[in-house]
C-alpha cells in the first residue's frame, strides 16, 4: 500500500518509461502502474518474454500503459528499441540478474535490454531473486559497476522469497521504489540544504501505562519531508509516535515525549540550514507516578502539569543567520492575530496557521486550509488544498524568499 502522503500532483504529464522481467515478483509491476496512473504519469511499458509468462500485456495495456513493448518487431513502429528515449526516467521493476547482467555489460539482444542500452536518461533498478542469486560474486560484481555508472538502486530487501528461502533479493516494497522514482523525476532544486523537521504528536506518560497526547497523526509533517527529499534535500526528521512510512533516503529520529524531542532536536538543528517545526507537542507534561500504574481506589485523580520546553521557540531564537525556521500553529479562533504574533514571538521565517475544528482540515485529515505570513510581510490564504500539495507550494515559497 503507497501512503496518500506520496502522491504529488506536480508529477502529472512527467513521462515514465517501466521495464519488467520474469521473475515471481512481476505481478507486483501492475500496482506501480497503477500508482503512477493515479498520479497522470504517462506510463510505456516493456515485458521481456520472460515477463509475459507472469503478466500479460493486455492487463499494462487495460491498467493505463502505452505503449506496450514486447517485441523489436512489430508494426506499429520500427524503432520501438528507441521509443523509451523521450521519457523522463527508466525504471527496472522487478529487475532480475539477467537484465542486471545484460545492463552492466551493454548486451542488447532482446527489446528491453535493448532500450536500456539506448536510454541516456535517469536509470533505477529494483532487484529481485533468490538470495543466492543475488549473493553470487557475479551479480554483486555487476550491481557494484551499475551503481558507480550512476543507475539508481532500490533495495533489495532482506525477507523470505518465493521458493521459501529467506535472505537478501526479495523486491523493496512498492512504496520505495514509487518514491525513489519520484526522486529521479523531481526538481534538485533542494539539493545542498539540510532541513530538520518535528513530526507528529509527542505522548506524555503519567504511569507506565497512560500517556497525554493529541491527534496528530504527522501527515503534514510527512509530506513535508517527503517533498524536501524528493527535491534533493538531506532531511532528517524526529518524529514521536507515528504510523509513516518513510522513504529509505530520509533519516529519522524516533522520540517519545517533548523532553525527547527538544532534546533530539537541539543536537541536530545546529548542522542544519532549515527547520521545519510541524511536531504538536505537548505543552505540558504530567509528573510521573511513582508506584509504576496508579490505581484505582474510587477518589479522584489529581496531576498537576509543568510546562514544557518550546522547542521552536528556543532554537529559532538562537539561530544563525543563514538558518531559516518554519512555524505551525493551529488556532480555533483570531488566526491571523495568532500567526502574526507566533511569526514575531518564535522570531519565524514563515509560519502556516490553519483552524482546527473543520473536518477537511488540521488534525488527520489529507487535505488543509492554511494562511502563511512571513517575515517580509508577504501574506497568503490557500484555499483547501491536499497536504502534499501545501507541503510542495510550502518549499517553492522558501525558495522564492531566500534573502
Ligand atoms: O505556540 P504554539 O504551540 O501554537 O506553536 C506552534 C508551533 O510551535 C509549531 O510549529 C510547533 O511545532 C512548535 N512548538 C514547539 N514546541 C512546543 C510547542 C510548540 O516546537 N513545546
Amino acid at each position: 500500500m503507497i501512503p496518500d502522503y506520496y502522491f504529488f500532483d506536480t508529477f502529472h504529464g512527467k513521462r515514465l518509461h517501466l521495464g519488467v522481467t520474469g521473475s515471481v515478483a512481476a505481478y507486483k509491476a501492475l500496482d506501480l502502474l497503477r500508482a503512477f496512473c493515479r498520479l497522470e504519469i504517462q506510463v510505456g511499458i516493456t515485458l521481456t518474454h520472460a515477463a509475459t509468462q507472469f503478466i500479460a500485456p493486455l492487463s499494462c495495456t487495460s491498467l493505463g500503459a502505452d505503449p506496450v513493448h514486447t517485441t523489436f518487431f512489430t508494426s506499429s513502429s520500427h524503432f520501438a528499441h528507441l521509443e523509451p528515449a523521450s521519457a523522463n526516467a527508466f525504471l527496472v521493476a522487478p529487475a532480475t540478474a539477467n537484465i542486471l547482467a545484460k545492463m552492466a555489460h551493454g548486451i542488447a539482444d532482446e527489446i528491453l535490454s535493448c532500450q536500456l542500452l539506448g536510454y541516456a536518461g535517469p536509470v533505477l533498478a529494483a532487484p529481485a531473486m533468490n538470495p543466492r542469486m543475488w549473493s553470487a560474486s557475479v551479480t554483486q560484481e555487476n550491481w557494484q559497476t551499475l551503481l558507480r555508472r550512476g543507475v539508481w538502486g532500490i533495495g533489495p530487501d532482506c525477507g523470505q522469497v518465493a521458493c521459501g528461502d529467506t535472505g537478501q533479493g526479495k523486491m523493496s516494497g512498492l512504496d520505495q521504489i514509487f518514491i525513489a522514482t519520484l526522486r529521479a523525476l523531481a526538481p534538485q532544486d533542494l539539493a545542498g540544504l539540510k532541513i530538520m523537521l518535528t513530526v507528529g504528536p509527542t505522548q506524555e506518560y503519567f504511569d507506565c501505562a497512560r500517556f497525554w497526547s493529541n491527534p496528530s497523526t504527522g501527515t503534514m509533517g510527512a509530506a513535508l519531508a517527503v517533498a524536501a527529499a524528493l527535491r534533493g534535500a538531506e532531511v532528517t526528521v524526529v518524529h514521536g509516535p507515528v504510523n509513516i512510512t518513510w522513504p529509505s533516503f530520509i533519516t529519522t529520529v524516533p522520540v517519545v515525549s517533548a523532553r525527547e524531542m527538544f532534546a533530539a532536536a537541539q543536537d541536530i538543528f545546529p548542522t542544519q540550514d532549515i527547520g521545519c517545526f510541524t511536531a504538536a507537542v505537548a505543552d505540558f507534561s504530567p509528573p510521573v507516578c511513582s508506584q509504576g500504574k496508579f490505581k484505582k481506589d474510587g477518589s479522584p485523580l489529581t496531576l498537576t502539569f509543568e510546562p514544557n520546553p518550546d522547542i521552536l521557540a528556543t532554537l529559532s531564537s538562537a539561530k544563525k543567520d543563514y538558518q531559516r525556521t518554519i512555524g505551525f500553529a493551529a488556532e480555533v479562533e483570531d488566526l491571523h492575530a495568532h500567526a502574526q504574533r507566533k511569526l514575531k514571538q518564535k522570531n519565524l521565517d514563515l509560519i502556516v496557521a490553519n483552524a482546527i475544528g473543520s473536518p477537511d482540515s488540521g488534525f488527520a485529515s489529507m487535505t488543509n486550509r492554511v494562511l502563511l505570513l512571513d517575515r517580509f510581510g508577504r501574506e497568503e490564504q490557500w484555499p483547501l488544498l491536499k497536504k502534499t500539495e501545501i507541503a510542495w507550494r510550502i518549499w517553492d515559497w522558501m525558495g522564492m524568499n531566500t534573502p
